[in-house]
């Protein structure tokens, strides 16, 4: 089994912002004013203007070159492969990944607060929007896992990194916990850990190899790499 943890960086060739590089989303906002659950409490529609905005940007932008070449390697590897992605955005389903978890969330879903459906949402989001399934007002959210919360699929995610024989992390400074500490899960479990990445992140030496430059050169070379190593037993 392949696991492949994505973040931000994956994305940024398609149009969409970082978060911590010098032009990233955390450069302009605070983290504690639109990404923790006291930020919502006391400032709601700022909350909801950040997400309608990025929701908004999400319609302009598609999968890169990156996102392409995972969905082709998980319909032609013969084993398990499951992406893991950071983003809230929703490419990777775009470029057609099927076994994907969204451990952040995403932003084409919304969250009652009151009932705890979780809904499609593609429109914007405002303060006296109902509930469709409890109609109650005033109680739903954006469906993305702020700071201080609890990421999702934790329990799937552990198990697959326990079996896993190849971990992968992609885009991602590793300055987030837990998903920076997966690739130490896996090492535990015995996987051969590999980052690819524009630079070489701050985890970068829990790895066991490397590759870098931009996501939509170096994620298909990977791809090609990995599936031509398997064509010829050595994989
Ligand atoms: N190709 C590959 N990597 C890139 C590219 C690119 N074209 N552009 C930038 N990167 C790399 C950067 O070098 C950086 O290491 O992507 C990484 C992006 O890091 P962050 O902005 O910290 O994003 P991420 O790791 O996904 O953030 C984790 O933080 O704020 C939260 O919830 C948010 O899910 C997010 C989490």
């Amino acid at each position: 089994m392949i696991v492949i943890l994505t973040g931000a960086g994956i994305s940024k060739e398609s149009g969409l912002a970082t978060f911590r590089d010098a032009d990233g989303l955390w450069a302009d906002m605070r983290v504690e004013d639109v990404a923790t659950p006291g930020g919502f409490r006391r400032n709601p529609g700022q909350v909801l203007k950040f997400y309608n905005d990025r929701r908004r940007e999400l319609a302009t932008v598609a999968p890169n070159a990156a996102h392409l070449a995972l969905a082709r390697l998980e319909a032609e590897w013969p084993e398990e492969v499951l992406v893991v992605t950071q983003n809230v955005d929703d490419l990777h389903d775009r470029a057609g990944s099927k076994a994907l978890l969204h451990m952040h969330g995403e932003l084409l879903k919304a969250r009652c607060q009151a009932c705890g459906a979780i809904l499609p949402w593609t429109t914007d989001f405002g303060l006296e929007d109902v509930c469709p399934q409890c109609r109650g007002q005033g109680v739903l959210r954006p469906h993305i896992v702020w700071f201080e919360e609890v990421p999702l699929y934790m329990d799937e995610i552990e198990r697959a990194l326990s079996r896993c024989r190849t971990f992968v992390s992609i885009g991602t400074s590793g300055n987030v916990y837990p998903a920076a500490g997966f690739v130490r899960l896996a090492r535990h479990a015995g996987a051969q850990t590999v980052e690819l990445n524009l630079e070489s992140s701050q985890g970068a030496a829990s790895f066991h190899t490397g590759l870098y430059g931009p996501a939509t050169r170096i994620v298909p070379q990977w791809v090609e790499e990995t599936l031509a190593r398997r064509r010829s037993g050595l994989g």
